[in-house]
C-alpha cells in the first residue's frame, strides 16, 4: 500500500497567515500540521509516501521532511500546478502509485485517538474497491456526506449537500484498490472545474465497491480549516500532551516504536536534534523502551 499527501491549494480562508507559506506547514502546536497526516499513514504501516504541493510550497516540504530515510520512510514530492480537484492527486501520483493500491490523506486533515486505525492492519492490501470513513459532525453541509442501509451498506454520497441526508461527513482519508488511477482518468471536472474526490467514491459505489467504516465517537477528527479552528486543534494537542506527557504525531517516535528505524538509528537522529523539549521528549522514548 502506498500513501499520498495532498498538501496544496490555495489556503485563501487562512490569509494572510498563507501568504508565504502553506496551510500544511502552518503550527499545530508543537509541529507543522503535515506532521499529523503523515503520522497517520505510518500508524497504518504505509512507508512509502508522495507528497504533493503547489509550486511554491513542494521545494519547502522536500525541505522539512526529506527523502524520509531518517525516520525509514521513503518521501517522494510532485507539484500540482493549479489547484483542480482532489482527485487529480492519482492522475500526478500515477506513475508513484504503480498499479498498487493507495490511501490519500488530505494534508489538512487531525485524527486522534487510541488506535484508531487498528483495524486497518494487515487487510490494506487485500481491499477490493474503495474504503471511506464516517464521522458525525454538527454541519455536515461542509463536507462529502454518506448515507447507508442498516447493514453498513453505502447508498448515496454527496459534495457538500444542501440538505444532507445524514450528519456523517466524509474526513479526508481514503483507501483504494489499483483501479483508482483508471477512475480518475475517465472522470470530468465538476461545475466548479475540480476533479471531485467524491465523483471517485460515487464511482466505485456504482460499483457497488465502496464500503464504509464508521469512526467512533472515541476519536477526534480535528478541523484547521479557519483562524479559530487551527488555534483550537493547537490547544486539543497542547492539552493531551500536557496532561499525558506523550506526544500526538510525533514522526521520530512513530517510527521508532512501529520498527521503521532501529534503537541506534533513533539515537542518532536525536543526537543530530538541537537541544528543546521535543527532543528531550525523544530521549525519554528512547530510555523507556
Ligand atoms: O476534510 C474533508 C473534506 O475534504 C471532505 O469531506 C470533502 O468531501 C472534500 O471535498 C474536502 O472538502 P474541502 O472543502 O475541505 O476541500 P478543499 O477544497 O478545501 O480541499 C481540502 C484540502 O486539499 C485543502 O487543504 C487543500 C487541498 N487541495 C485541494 C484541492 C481542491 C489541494 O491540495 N489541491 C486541490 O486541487
Amino acid at each position: 500500500m502506498k500513501g499520498i499527501i495532498l498538501a496544496g491549494g490555495a489556503g485563501t480562508r487562512l490569509h494572510p497567515l498563507t501568504l508565504v507559506a502553506s496551510k500544511q506547514l502552518m503550527p499545530v502546536y508543537d509541529k507543522p500540521m503535515i506532521y499529523y497526516p503523515l503520522s497517520t499513514l505510518m500508524l497504518m504501516g504505509i512507508k512509502e509516501v508522495l507528497i504533493i504541493s503547489t509550486p511554491e510550497d513542494t521545494p519547502k516540504f522536500e525541505k522539512l521532511l526529506g527523502d524520509g530515510t531518517q525516520i525509514g520512510m521513503k518521501f517522494s514530492y510532485k507539484v500540482q500546478d493549479k489547484p483542480n480537484g482532489i482527485a487529480q492527486a492519482f492522475l500526478i501520483g500515477e506513475e508513484f502509485i504503480d498499479n498498487e493500491p493507495v490511501t490519500l490523506i488530505l494534508g489538512d486533515n487531525l485524527f486522534y485517538g487510541h488506535g484508531y486505525l487498528d483495524f486497518l492492519k494487515g487487510k490494506l492490501d487485500d481491499l477490493k474497491g474503495a474504503l471511506v470513513f464516517g464521522y458525525p459532525v454538527k454541519d455536515p453541509e461542509r463536507y462529502g456526506v454518506v448515507e447507508f442501509d442498516e447493514h453498513g451498506k453505502v447508498t448515496s454520497i454527496e459534495e457538500k449537500p444542501k440538505h444532507p441526508k445524514t450528519k456523517y461527513a466524509v474526513p479526508g482519508l481514503y483507501v483504494y484498490d489499483r483501479n483508482v488511477v483508471e477512475i480518475t482518468k475517465s472522470m470530468q471536472p465538476s461545475a466548479r472545474g475540480e476533479l471531485e474526490i467524491t465523483d471517485v467514491n460515487i464511482a466505485y459505489l456504482n460499483r457497488d465497491e465502496l464500503h464504509v467504516q464508521l469512526l467512533s465517537r472515541g476519536v477526534a477528527w480535528l478541523d484547521t480549516g479557519t483562524h479559530k479552528s487551527l488555534l483550537e486543534a493547537g490547544m486539543f494537542i497542547e492539552t493531551l500532551e500536557a496532561r499525558q506527557g506523550l506526544k500526538v504525531g510525533c514522526i521520530e517516535e512513530i517510527a521508532f516504536t512501529q520498527g521503521f528505524i532501529t534503537k541506534n538509528e533513533f539515537e542518532n537522529l536525536i543526537i543530530s536534534y538541537p537541544k528543546n523539549d521535543y527532543t528531550d521528549y525523544l530521549v525519554s522514548i528512547l530510555e523507556s523502551n
